[in-house]
């Protein structure tokens, strides 16, 4: 089957049109988030908070023209609202009521710092990054949990050679799974990977809800959050929901990677949560033959962005076919091979991460509400 590019998905977008206006969601800037991924489409339109009902049958219809391309099998589109002007409450869709108030922490009671690995585009190695950071947490010595969520394409069961398992219930409480010392939960674990799951936005909440709140962390010093690519449902639903002591953003070295790494830190900025860094993945490449290293894209970028955006550069990891094949066989490279240099180039990050946690942690007692300005 041929694979639908995201020209085709924009010009199927352009093709619809507002009913208010008349004009269509790319021209006026709603196109947020678009993932392809195995015919699979996913299209976040952010959209004017009062809007939100009357373009119900837009999305509709956007996932009907979305579906009817070549090459797609599933599309979804979700609208999400603009952030909500100081002091007002963003409208219905854009999170989950709470009595009509402010919506409350869902973030676990046990849990000391949880951060995000995130990035603007997909597949340039988050999940992998957030695997093997959680690892390296764990070699300090730290209590880690891994939270996968990325509702739209779960990894971490495969990543932890988890795939299949069903998490156990203890006194009625979903118990997260255990591997290689870390505490893992994913909603791969509740769904069956053959059954095509059609997400809308509330859904995407109620899900990170229900596996944050109702899941039985326990105690831990990090929660690391392997999130979607983009910014959409999931990121902003852990930005207003849970307090996040930071985003770690993941970049490959291609510019346009870099430009989307930007989309994405310029979201964490915007709703007020301290960007930790930026990790370079799939930096260069050591030949395994002879230590050649090679730089196969312009190298160096994300240190660049980071220096010109003022924020850390947390280090860069070579693209080593070990680093997949570790990952493949359900066992991290930083488990798999701890005394090669990749594990040791994740445990530099992961130490350059711990040290920023503690200084926060010492330094915001209480730490400020995460708000929309
Ligand atoms: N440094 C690396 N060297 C070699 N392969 C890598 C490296 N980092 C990631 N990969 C491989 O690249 C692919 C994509 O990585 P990964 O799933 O971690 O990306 P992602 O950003 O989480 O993707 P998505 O946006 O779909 O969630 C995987 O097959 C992974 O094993
Ligand atoms: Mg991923």
């Amino acid at each position: 089957m041929a694979s639908v590019d995201r020209d085709a998905v924009m010009t199927a977008l352009k093709g619809l049109a507002d009913p208010k206006t008349g004009r269509d969601p790319v021209s006026l800037g709603w196109v947020q988030g678009v993932s392809l991924a195995d015919g699979r489409v996913t299209v976040a339109l952010e959209v004017p908070p009062d809007l939100g009902p009357a373009l119900e049958p837009l999305r509709e219809e956007a996932e009907r023209r979305l579906s009817a391309l070549d090459g797609v099998e599933t599309a979804t589109v979700v609208l999400t609202a603009q952030r909500a002007p100081a002091g007002q409450e963003a409208p219905a869709q854009a999170r989950p009521r709470q009595g009509g108030g402010r919506a409350a922490s869902i973030a676990p009671p046990g849990v000391r710092h949880i951060i995000a690995v995130a990035s603007g585009k997909g597949g340039v190695g988050k999940s992998t990054t957030a695997a093997n950071l959680a690892l390296g947490l764990a070699a300090r010595g730290l209590r880690v949990g891994v939270f996968d969520a990325d509702i739209y394409g779960p990894s971490m069961p495969r990543l932890f050679g988890l795939g299949g398992q069903r998490p156990p219930l203890v006194n009625d409480r979903i118990q997260p799974l255990d591997s290689l010392g870390l505490r893992v939960m994913s909603i791969g674990f509740m769904v069956n990977e053959e059954d095509p799951v059609v997400w809308r936005g509330p859904m995407v909440m109620g899900a990170l809800e229900q596996l944050l709140r109702d899941v039985d962390w326990g105690e831990l010093d990090v929660m690391v959050v392997d999130m979607p690519p983009g910014t959409g449902d999931t990121q902003l639903t852990m930005s207003q929901r849970v307090e996040l002591a930071g985003a770690v953003i993941v970049s490959t070295p291609q510019d346009i990677a870099l430009l989307d790494a930007r989309k994405g830190l310029a979201m964490f900025q915007r709703v007020n949560v301290p960007i930790l860094g930026i990790v370079e993945n799939m930096s260069y490449y050591v030949c395994p033959n002879c230590g050649h290293r090679e730089e196969v894209f312009a190298h160096g970028g994300a240190q660049r962005t980071a220096e010109a955006l003022g924020c850390p550069f947390l280090g860069d990891i070579p693209l080593d076919i070990r680093i997949r094949e570790t990952s493949d066989a359900g066992t991290p490279i930083v488990a798999a091979e701890p005394d090669g240099p990749h594990a040791g180039a994740y445990r530099a990050i992961a130490d350059r991460i711990a040290a920023q946690l503690e200084t926060a942690g010492a330094a915001a007692q209480p730490k400020p509400k995460i708000r929309f300005t």
